[in-house]
């Protein structure tokens, strides 16, 4: 029997920032539009500076822990394929949801180099 959705509870991702750090932050559904703007308002990270147009690749993470069912935008897809750091786990956090799908994931920020 599928777990019914809470949609009013909160939930957990861990952050890995580009110093190494790792951060375990709560958050509400839909709490900031993004996983970028998550990272740039609670953990201050310096990234996104395309807004979350999926054009800067400044947002660009690897998933550590967890998997991700919503498959990618033409843009993001681009955007990973002009950067070098890239591996089979890179997303673009500004196109991944606040939502209970990515609750429990840990994911490390790479950035654009
Ligand atoms: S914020 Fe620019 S690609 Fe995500």
């Amino acid at each position: 029997m599928p777990t019914p959705l809470l949609v009013n509870s909160s939930y957990r991702v861990t952050i890995i920032t580009l110093d190494g750090q790792s951060h375990s932050i709560e958050f509400r559904r839909h709490a900031y539009n993004n996983l970028m703007e998550l990272a740039v308002n609670e953990l201050y990270e310096d990234i996104g500076d395309c807004k979350g147009h999926a054009w800067c690749g400044t947002c660009h993470v690897e998933i550590v822990s967890g998997k991700l069912i919503e498959s990618m935008t033409r843009d993001e897809t681009m955007t990973l394929e002009k950067l070098e750091n890239t591996d089979p786990a890179s997303r673009l956090a500004c196109q991944i949801m606040l939502d209970e799908l990515i609750d429990g994931m840990v994911f490390r920020v790479l950035g654009d180099a």
